[in-house]
């Protein structure tokens, strides 16, 4: 989408971080922006800012794990924006420690916000967009855990390895479409996820890990607050737009550390010489598949 100037952008988690840089930018580019977000106090406090853009904005308080919520919320934002163009799946949440301290709620909450909130954001929009068949975009927020397991991240590590997943194959199968993929995996940003406990819903309040803690925000806040800033990272988002790209990696630090992953992964994967089944497999192939 070369031109994004007069779209309608839907941006879950509009309200802090990530998804508020990514409404500032496109509402600075000329987008008309919707900021969904489950946290009334970050709407107010990102309309204040959105509102000196000049751009037509508006806020919807929406839980993005509950698909009739979402439904009715793209059916209040279409009605007074127009027609989503621009989907933005950003929100998301984390909550740090390992796995073996997890309980089944520290599981679902994460995988309902950052997996489920993306699947909803598809099939809530995906659907209105092919059926109008104009040039339209969805970005995908996940993140370089998308690519780099660490330890003590493992459910957030696994919903993000998930949306990678999705997004990949979605681009395949949209790829006649006007509808253009992104995945976007920022490394740190200076943003708020270091309280996202604070939107965790009361019937999955059981947590292995730790709640509304000042000290573990504060450790937490530091490892992000040295990290990109949201608009300038939402630049990097609009220019993936309008160069329709897939990938979106804009931190050069990781570099070493995923081709060191590759050349792991490929130095376990066997080689056609010790496989003596190996010819007759790839002879039996279905005509278009990858493994060759
Ligand atoms: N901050 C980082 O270092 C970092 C790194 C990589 C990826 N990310 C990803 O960026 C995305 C945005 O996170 P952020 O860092 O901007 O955090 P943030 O907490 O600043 O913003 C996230 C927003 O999502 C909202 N939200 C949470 N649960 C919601 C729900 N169920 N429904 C609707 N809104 C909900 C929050 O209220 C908040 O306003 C996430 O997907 C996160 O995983 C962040």
């Amino acid at each position: 989408m070369t031109q994004v100037e007069g779209k309608v952008a839907f941006v879950t988690g509009g309200g802090s971080g990530v998804g508020f840089g990514q409404a500032m930018v496109f509402a600075s580019a000329g987008s008309r922006v919707a900021i969904a977000d489950i946290r009334q106090d970050h709407l107010d406090e990102a309309m204040q800012q959105l509102e000196t853009t000049g751009a037509d904005v508006m806020a919807v308080r929406l839980d993005i794990t509950d698909r009739e919520a979402y439904a009715k919320a793209a059916d209040e934002v279409e009605a007074k924006l127009g027609p989503v163009q621009l989907l933005f799946n950003t929100a998301g949440v984390s909550i740090f420690g390992p796995m073996q301290n997890a309980t089944y709620e520290d599981w679902e909450w994460q995988i309902n916000v950052n997996l489920w909130g993306v699947i909803n954001g598809i099939q809530v929009f995906l659907p209105r967009m092919l059926r109008r068949g104009d040039e339209c975009h969805i970005v995908n927020t996940a993140s370089m855990s998308a690519f780099v397991s660490l330890p003590g991240t493992s459910i957030y590590t696994t919903t993000k390895m998930a949306v990678r997943g999705l997004t990949e194959c979605l681009a395949m199968d949209l790829k006649d479409s006007k509808v253009g993929v992104s995945l976007l995996c920022p490394g740190a940003v200076n943003s708020n996820i270091h309280e996202a406990v604070l939107t965790r819903p009361k019937h999955l309040e059981k947590t292995g890990y730790y709640g509304a803690d000042p000290e573990a925000f504060a450790r937490l806040k530091k490892v992000i607050e040295s990290g990109m800033e949201p608009e300038t990272l939402a630049r990097h988002v609009l220019k993936g737009v309008q160069e329709d790209q897939l990938y979106i990696l804009p931190y050069p630090e990781f570099r070493l550390t995923l081709e060191e992953i590759h050349q792991r992964v490929m130095a376990a994967l066997a080689k056609p010489e010790d496989d003596p089944d190996y010819e007759r497999r790839v002879a039996a192939r279905v005509p278009g598949g990858r493994a060759k």
